[in-house]
């Protein structure tokens, strides 16, 4: 069976419900406001799957490193990269383990691909891989689920959405009302489903029908207050601000927000 992150091309359509250069409006303003130097002149995108982010940072004039652990991910990513005509470096590595050998003025991880860190220690690991990383009053913003999807009063365990591109659609489903989170080790095994339908070619060669790619993802829910904890284990970050959606100014979201969906955490190097 092939993963949904074994097929880039189809994840990053069904990701297509984001607009990527209006959350790096976001990123870039928050720098702006939390990191003394202001704009980034280099940036690492962590878990960066089609590096969707690091391209936009790179069409800005940023010298963008994206690194991802699936090879399918990061040739994609090159690939795209190329094809946008911008420099993007992608290294396969290990978020908890990389040793790039440089520093970034920013970091970012984005639509919650910390949930692939299992264990507290692989959590702390990846902290302090991200602070060994970050340039003297360098940021690292990590964007998470928000809480109240488990914590809530009703828990969201599945949701879908569709999204169209250039002719070609996509039905996403990411988890199923029967995925149960453990709640012991705090992991599910979220079902995924995504039917694509449109242009013939691109959907399945030869004879237009529907594909339908099925998945099961691990999952692993982070609550603020460990977050926190992995945070102070780690050491050498300090959080500068939490934000519960991407929205800068007027538009600033609070964690707290009851319309706040995300947990963006700005952490800065000790
Ligand atoms: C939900 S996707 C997110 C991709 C990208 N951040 C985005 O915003 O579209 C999660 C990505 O994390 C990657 N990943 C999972 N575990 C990883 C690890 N330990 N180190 C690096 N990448 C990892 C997967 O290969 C996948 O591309």
């Amino acid at each position: 069976m092939t993963g949904i992150y074994d097929d880039p091309w189809a994840y990053e359509l069904a990701c297509s419900f984001r607009d990527v250069p209006a959350e790096v409006d976001v990123l870039l303003g928050w720098c702006a406001e939390h990191r003394p130097a202001g704009r980034p002149g280099t940036v690492l995108e962590l878990a960066a799957g089609p590096a969707e982010h690091a391209r936009e940072f790179a069409r800005r004039g940023l010298a963008a490193t994206a690194l991802d652990l699936n090879p399918q991910m990061c040739a994609y990513a090159a690939r795209e990269a190329a094809r946008a005509e911008v420099e993007v470096e992608v290294v396969q590595d290990d978020m908890t383990r990389f040793d790039l050998g440089r520093r970034f003025d920013l970091i970012v991880t984005m639509l919650d691909s910390t949930s692939h860190l299992m264990t507290l220690d692989a959590f702390v690991a990846h902290l302090r891989r991200a602070a060994a990383h970050l340039s003297p009053g360098g940021l690292y913003i990590v964007e998470m689920s928000h809480p109240r999807d488990r914590l809530g009063d009703e828990p969201t365990v599945s949701t879908g959405w569709t999204v169209e591109r250039g002719g070609v659609h996509a039905s996403v489903r990411w988890g199923e009302p029967g995925d149960r989170l453990d709640p012991v080790t705090q992991i599910a095994d979220d079902h995924v489903t995504v039917t694509i339908t449109g242009d013939g070619d691109v959907v399945a060669p030869g004879n237009g029908d529907a594909r339908v790619l099925r998945d099961v993802v691990p999952y692993r829910f982070w609550t603020a207050t460990e977050l926190d904890a992995a945070i102070r284990l780690a050491s050498g970050l300090e959080v500068v601000a939490q934000y519960g959606d991407f929205g800068a100014g007027a538009d600033t979201v609070a964690l707290t927000d009851p319309e706040a969906w995300r947990m963006i955490t700005i952490l800065r190097g000790a």
